[in-house]
């Protein structure tokens, strides 16, 4: 008896029917009434008292054993054939997947890209990882002079092969490019340099540790101020619309002179007042001017022979005009709900 009992519980327990024939074959060989385990239990019926009660717990556990396992695989069987019978339609068009879409910023920088390419204007790039004298000195900042303190910069240590480290930063504006264009290039040169730039400043709703800006120059002979107020006109016209008004206000930046700071009149409030433009109905997106004449020098330009002007915009300004946006961090913070927003807007 012992052994027959054991050697059940093996042999169910290494069954592995497959199929609802196989399932019925181990059905009659172990459960039904004429089954192996019906068997021992009418044998069990003939055994003295002692043995009855010995085998009777074993014998039960082999019943509930073969039982459970037979239930396990007819629910196998069941839920893959009735995956396999699915009534599925091949015609139905698919799910729609959820696309993603451009970033505000970006949609932005193509449409100025796009403007500028139409005038001409070539794009280029340049290294975000700079050095002074590209992001600084080239641009007439002189050393120790309190006008590099207009924008607060991020040092960084660059350490060279032979262990020697050398000064470098983050670019605070992109007319480090302007400086890279004009050494590598003969007028007439006329592009945008769009990028991102980093200044030491705590993050608020009207400023950032990095924002983007695009560089415009545009270095020839005979290139005047009109060429730049014409430019930007053309610029702020085709961004925002006809209407638009344009103003220059008077401004410094060592590397331009006369130097000028371009304002477009606010598109939130149609220049009522309000807190983007702080309540002037004004809002300033781009400084500009006339190349310096040491620029041009420090590139080995002879500002005898070409003149040139120049434009730095600051794309999230120009952004926040365009779609209304008066947050600058919400441009960072990867909100789906903010971003979603702009996948209509081509
Ligand atoms: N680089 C200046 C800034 O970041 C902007 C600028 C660019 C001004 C080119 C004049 C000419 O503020």
């Amino acid at each position: 008896m012992e052994n027959r009992i054991i050697e059940l519980v093996q042999e169910i327990q290494s069954a592995n029917p497959n199929g609802q024939g196989e399932l019925e074959v181990f059905r009659l060989k172990y459960i039904s009434k004429k089954g192996s385990i019906s068997e021992l239990f009418e044998t069990l019926k003939t055994l003295p008292k002692e043995e009855k009660q010995r085998f009777g717990k074993p014998l039960n556990e082999l019943k509930q054993l073969a039982e459970s396992k037979f239930t396990e695989w007819q629910e196998k069987l069941e839920s893959s054939s009735s995956a396999a019978s699915l009534d599925i339609d091949f015609t139905l068009p698919p799910v729609p997947e959820k696309q993603g879409n451009q970033h505000p910023l970006t949609l932005t920088r193509n449409r100025i890209i796009e403007i500028f390419e139409r005038l001409g204007f070539s794009v280029a790039d340049g290294p975000e990882i700079e050095d002074d004298w590209h992001n600084f000195s080239a641009l007439n900042f002189p050393e120790n002079h309190p006008a590099r303190e207009m924008q607060d910069t991020f040092f960084v240590e660059k350490k060279g092969q032979d262990g020697a480290s050398q000064d470098m930063l983050l670019r605070t504006h992109t007319s480090n490019v302007q400086v890279r264009m004009m050494t590598n290039q003969k007028p007439p040169i006329r592009a945008i340099m769009p990028g991102r730039v980093y200044r030491n400043e705590a993050i608020s709703a009207r400023a950032h540790c990095f924002f983007h800006q695009v560089e415009g120059l545009y270095v020839d002979r005979n290139v005047g101020f009109a060429d730049l107020k014409q430019t930007l006109y053309h610029f702020a016209k085709e961004m925002y619309g006809q209407d638009t008004k344009i103003r220059f206000r008077p401004s410094f930046f060592p590397f331009t002179e006369p130097s000028a700071e371009i304002d477009i009149s606010c598109l939130i409030c149609k220049g009522k007042g309000c807190n983007v433009c702080k309540y002037s109905g004004w809002v300033e997106i781009a400084g500009s001017g006339m190349v310096h004449p040491n620029v041009l020098r420090h590139c080995g330009i002879d500002p005898e022979e070409f003149t040139g002007f120049a434009f730095g915009m600051g794309i999230e300004r120009v952004t926040m005009l365009r779609y209304q946006v008066n947050d600058l961090r919400l441009y960072s913070e990867n909100d789906l709900r903010f971003l979603r927003q702009f996948s209509t807007v081509v």
